[in-house]
């Protein structure tokens, strides 16, 4: 069975392209995508399909990489520039949802949702009491957002909302120094490459006031895991918001039962609505080069058109 959610592929790419969906919700392995794709001449990838030079020699006749997501460090893009392979992606499409969820975890620490919500439904809870489980308000506090870019300006967009004040810093190394240094919650927002692989380790952390958080809904190899867990429990910060992973979808053993760690898997974009048009995005693309024409969002720096 075709599964046709979250859009109907064939109803958006239209007459004389030949949709194969992969009807399942877990990632395929890479063995079945390389058996499925192997005389295919276009994929819709997801974050989870590792895109590498050995899969790309599995398959001949690909012209395009549509990756449905923003995000491509999965995709060896170096490897298809070498082939000619077109690779796009879908900014724009999850900025809100992805917003959204920042702002979820944002509160979650601030109000200790996750150890009221453990308390209640492991009985624990013996009724009201004037210092149980105290959080901090958000207005007045400082956010630092790390990576001012679309979603990084739709987390400060609902920040100011909440009444916070708003620091930012993008590649700037005093900026983010700052940031750290002044901020009671941190917020993530660059992108997952080599250039900000640990740009989080042991030395920003120290820098970061004690009862301040931080958190990550970009990519986990932004943050040194080991050293942040370090961090937490040292006490030399006050806590932690994770949505990604250095080695998803495996979640460092350090962090799992910590009361201070919200922890979340990779939903950033999970919204029906996003879902449906990142799908839709990358599908267009996918259609756009099977016909001959330019893309309409090539991946920067990738050389695509
Ligand atoms: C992205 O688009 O990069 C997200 O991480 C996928 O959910």
């Amino acid at each position: 069975m075709t599964r046709r959610w979250p859009v109907d592929p064939d109803a958006i790419v239209g007459a004389g392209i030949v949709v194969d969906v992969f009807a399942s919700d877990r990632p395929p392995t890479r063995d079945e995508l390389a058996a499925r794709a192997s005389l295919c001449d276009a994929i819709v990838s997801s974050v989870a399909d590792r895109i590498d030079r050995a899969l790309l020699d599995a398959l001949p006749n690909l012209r395009i990489v549509a990756q449905a997501a923003v995000g491509y460090d999965n995709i060896d893009l170096a490897a298809c520039r070498e082939r000619t392979i077109v690779t796009t992606h879908t900014p724009d499409v999850l900025t809100e949802s992805t917003a959204d969820l920042t702002m979820a975890i944002l509160l979650a620490l601030a109000r200790r949702v996750r150890e009221g919500e453990t308390m209640v439904r492991h009985g624990e809870w013996k009724g009201w009491s004037p210092t149980m489980l105290l959080g901090i308000e958000l207005a007045e506090k400082t956010l630092g957002i790390i990576g001012y870019g679309r979603i990084g300006k739709a987390v400060a967009t609902r920040a100011r909302a909440f009444g916070m004040n708003v620091l930012t810093a993008s590649r700037d190394r005093n900026a983010i120094e700052r940031v750290l240094a002044e901020s009671d919650v941190i917020s993530i927002h660059v992108p997952g490459n080599d250039s900000t692989r640990h740009l989080i380790g042991a030395p920003e952390l120290a820098r970061m006031r004690k009862d301040a958080v931080i958190i990550n809904t970009s990519r986990g190899t932004v943050i040194d895991e080991d050293a942040l867990v370090r961090a937490l429990v040292n006490k030399e910060i006050g806590g932690a918001g994770l949505d990604v992973y250095e080695h998803e979808p495996r979640v460092h053993p350090g962090l799992i039962d910590r009361a201070d760690v919200v922890l979340l898997p990779h939903l950033g974009s999970a919204t029906r609505e996003a879902r449906a048009r990142m799908a839709s995005t990358a599908l267009i693309d996918a259609a756009r080069i099977l016909r001959g024409q330019t893309a309409l969002h090539p991946i920067p720096d990738s050389g695509s058109r």
